[in-house]
């Protein structure tokens, strides 16, 4: 992918513009999970480290656009939660008033992008103010990269200069080396809907030598094998595609599952044949993990993304914690993304150990569909 990198830029003198993706959850007023705040650092550091003063932006859940202060989506708490990590005062100023200021400070934050009118329809007015507040624009929102807004895209286009931040392009070039590397790779999706993971598993049914699907997209192909599923989420609307999908030899949906007529209660383990039709199933089965791990094992390159299971019930959280295991057992480079994912390596105490955990959810679904990401796009236009 050609873009211009920060490290191949001089920042010698020059006010920098950054979006990054702090769009961190919020609980009371305070950060609960600092992850996406921390990955910004390295880019943050190497600028102000540069002595470049610097303006960073990013979004905050979906406000309603209507350019008016609404403290529910401020980035104040994400600001303090910077403040703490890098030990200094950092002012917070609306568009406008950044506008206004006759030297920019050190270090300041503009509030959420997403106050502004004209930031989701990528306003050829709001992306020119943007541009204007810095001589460079450094994008690092990977997380947001799948959506054409003002403040990741269109302000590319008006910026005099504009380049890829450290994390853009460490998640660009991890999760492209998952995409290219086709030996031995395989894919472990899970999750509950089929529906909303049909362009991953169409593109690495293709691209990928095995894909393994646990969770409801699991439970969606073997009601589509015929087996009566009982209570277990399934999405109908999806059985035609699933009974197209189960012909592809590469797709490995494992019958010998966990089963109980409420997941409050323990499961019984059992062959889906002989499913009450009371009984969901809820997780997979240890006959299942034992024909998985030579395949996990003897794999160059693993992608996982969704829980094989109900890892959140103690009783239903085996499966995916023994394939979190295996995964980080293997030797292969693996690589996870999505916030479930993500809490259920936290949960098998394995995140660590991962070669690379993206930031984004949707805008890593979508990398690795293969679509095109309208941010990455901008950048590599400007740079030709
Ligand atoms: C995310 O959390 O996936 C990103 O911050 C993008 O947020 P959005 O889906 O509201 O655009």
């Amino acid at each position: 992918m050609l873009y211009k990198k920060l490290s191949e830029v001089s920042l010698s003198g020059r006010s920098v513009l950054l979006r990054s993706d702090l769009n961190a959850p919020i609980e009371n007023g305070i950060v609960s999970n600092n992850e996406r705040i921390v990955r910004s650092l390295p880019t943050i550091n190497y600028i102000l480290e540069a002595g470049s003063r610097l303006v960073i932006m990013s979004h905050l859940g979906r406000p309603i656009e209507n350019d008016l202060f609404q403290k529910e989506f401020s980035l104040a708490p994400i600001v303090s939660s910077m403040e703490s990590l890098l030990n200094r005062k950092i002012n917070l100023y609306s568009l406008s008033e950044i506008e206004d200021l006759e030297h920019l400070d050190e270090i300041s934050f503009i509030e959420n992008t997403r106050f502004n009118t004209g930031e989701k329809s990528n306003d050829t007015n709001l992306s020119k103010r943007l541009a204007n507040l810095a001589d460079l624009f450094v994008m690092d929102a990977f997380a947001t990269a799948h959506r054409a807004h003002a403040s990741t895209t269109g302000v590319i286009n008006f910026s005099n200069d504009a380049c890829a931040g450290i994390l853009l392009d460490e998640e660009l070039t991890s999760l492209s080396k998952v995409k290219e590397d086709s030996k031995n790779s395989i894919a472990i999706l899970g999750g509950a809907k089929i529906s909303t993971k049909i362009g991953l598993i169409d593109s690495f049914s293709d691209s990928m030598d095995k894909v393994i699907l646990g969770g409801g997209l699991a439970n969606t192909c073997l009601a589509a094998k015929g087996f009566d599923v009982g209570g277990s989420l399934i999405e109908e609307s999806s059985l035609m595609y699933a009974k197209e999908l189960i012909k592809n030899p590469k797709i490995i949906v494992p019958e010998t599952v966990v089963v109980s007529d409420s997941p409050e209660k323990k499961g019984r383990t059992i062959h889906v044949n002989s499913l009450n039709k009371n009984e969901s199933i809820f997780d997979i089965a240890p006959e299942a993990l034992y024909e998985l791990k030579p395949i996990i094992q003897n794999s160059g390159t693993i992608l996982w993304n969704g829980p094989i299971g109900f890892f959140e019930k103690e009783n239903f959280a085996r499966g995916t914690l023994t394939i979190a295991d295996m995964i980080v057992s293997s030797k292969s480079f693996s690589v996870l993304g999505g916030g479930d994912t993500i809490a259920a390596a936290e949960k098998a105490g394995v995140i660590d150990k991962i070669d690379y955990v993206s930031t984004a959810g949707g805008a890593f679904l979508e990398f690795m569909e293969g679509k095109k990401l309208p941010a990455v796009e901008a950048l590599m236009d400007k740079f030709n």
